[in-house]
């Protein structure tokens, strides 16, 4: 197995989780889905970074520095899914595998959560399996290690 550095970037609004509709995402709070994570991380043999930010320019900013701190990276943009063009951007620069992942079932939402401007540059996409979609995107990397 790997040993990825693999940094999570979660957007706009999963700060509040907790917060929000708990039948979408669930009751925990960010630090205790980073918690959770963080061990699935351990238990496959990769460490983790976590950032959170609720400005699109800082999370672009994260992506341009991403390849110099980590090897993969883990997306949840929230909102700006469906429609930051500027993250799709960004996230081609990084050159890194990136995999997509949401804790609701975008598809099975509105329709305007149906569209994702990342989806095409991620080697995947979970979505709908709360916390759980964080382990099988951190499987999903480890088929994809460099080297
Ligand atoms: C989300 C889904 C998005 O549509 C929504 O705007 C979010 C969270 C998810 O994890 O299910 O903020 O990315």
């Amino acid at each position: 197995m790997s040993g990825l550095r693999v940094i999570v970037l979660h957007g706009v609004n999963l700060d509040q989780l907790g917060k929000r509709d708990p039948g979408h995402y669930g009751s925990g709070s960010l630090s205790e889905l980073e918690g959770t994570v963080g061990a699935f991380a351990a238990e496959l043999g990769h460490r983790v970074i976590f950032e959170q930010t609720n400005f699109e320019g800082e999370y672009v900013e994260l992506l341009h520095k991403a390849s110099e701190r980590g090897d993969a990276l883990i997306l949840n943009p929230g909102a700006w899914t469906h429609y930051a063009w500027a993250i799709h951007d960004a996230l081609e620069l990084t050159g890194l595998p990136a995999v997509e992942v949401h804790l609701s079932d975008v598809k099975a939402r509105e329709e305007w959560r149906h569209h994702s401007v990342i989806s095409d540059l991620c080697i995947g996409t979970v979505s709908g399996k709360g916390v759980d979609g964080y382990r099988e995107a951190l499987e999903l990397l480890a088929g994809h290690a460099p080297g």
